[in-house]
């Protein structure tokens, strides 16, 4: 399985990514997770994304797109992955699009989360009391879902001409988006 996961800022991704990722045996790979991990642990790579991440903007493609390309190709990704947050540009659509028909390994579906903007600013200002994430204060949590909405909410048209779509509400509580979820993708990839 080969799967997708994508939504604004706070739609769920990372959560239902586990659930999906389990449910299907397969790794589920945060780009976001990614560069966290290499800030915290001051790498190179950490140190060049630190700003860019905090101020809410994209990580340039090549960067990003380098970072997938080396977590697919490790061993656990032979039999599918599910990527959470990434492609976020066309560019790295493109980029991802290339690199599995170089494979022959098409995407088996795409899940598009949707959950209404005031929500996912309260559910971030909620997270920020727990985590701390340098990004959910309130003005970086509107600057990434402008920046999603610019550049990454277009990119769903892309995968819903390939018939790769399953729009999911994610409005409710965990457990109830969770068995919308695995309902519609599990319905998707049987037919
Ligand atoms: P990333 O880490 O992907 O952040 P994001 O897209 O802003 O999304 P979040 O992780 O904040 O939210 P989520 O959708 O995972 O929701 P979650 O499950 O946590 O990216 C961070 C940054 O890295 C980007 O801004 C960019 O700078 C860079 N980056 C990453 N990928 C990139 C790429 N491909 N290209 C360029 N740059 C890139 O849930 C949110 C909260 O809500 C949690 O507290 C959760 O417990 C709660 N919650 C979840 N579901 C529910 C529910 N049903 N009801 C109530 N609360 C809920
Ligand atoms: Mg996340």
């Amino acid at each position: 399985m080969k799967l997708l996961i994508m939504g604004a800022p706070g739609a769920g991704k990372g959560t239902q990514a586990t659930a999906l990722a389990e449910r299907y045996g397969v790794p589920a790979i945060s780009t976001g997770d990614i560069f966290r991990y290499n800030i915290k642990n001051q790498t190179p790579l950490g140190v060049k994304v630190k700003a860019i991440i905090d101020a809410g903007e994209y990580v340039p493609d090549d960067v990003t797109e380098e970072i997938v390309a080396s977590r697919l190709a490790e061993p656990d990704c032979e039999q599918g992955f599910l990527l959470d947050g990434f492609p976020r540009t066309m560019h790295q659509v493109h980029f991802l699009d290339r690199y599995l028909a170089e494979r022959s390994a098409p995407l088996d579906a795409v899940v598009s989360l949707m959950v209404q903007p005031e929500a996912l600013v309260q559910r971030l200002l909620a997270r920020a009391e727990i985590e701390g994430r340098a990004d959910d204060n309130e003005d970086t949590i509107r600057r990434r879902m402008e920046v999603y909405a610019g550049q990454t909410a277009p990119l769903l048209f892309h995968y819903e001409n390939k018939g790769l779509l399953v729009d999911v509400d994610g409005t409710g509580t965990v457990d109830e988006v969770r068995q919308r979820m695995f309902d519609l993708v599990d319905a998707h990839v049987k037919a």
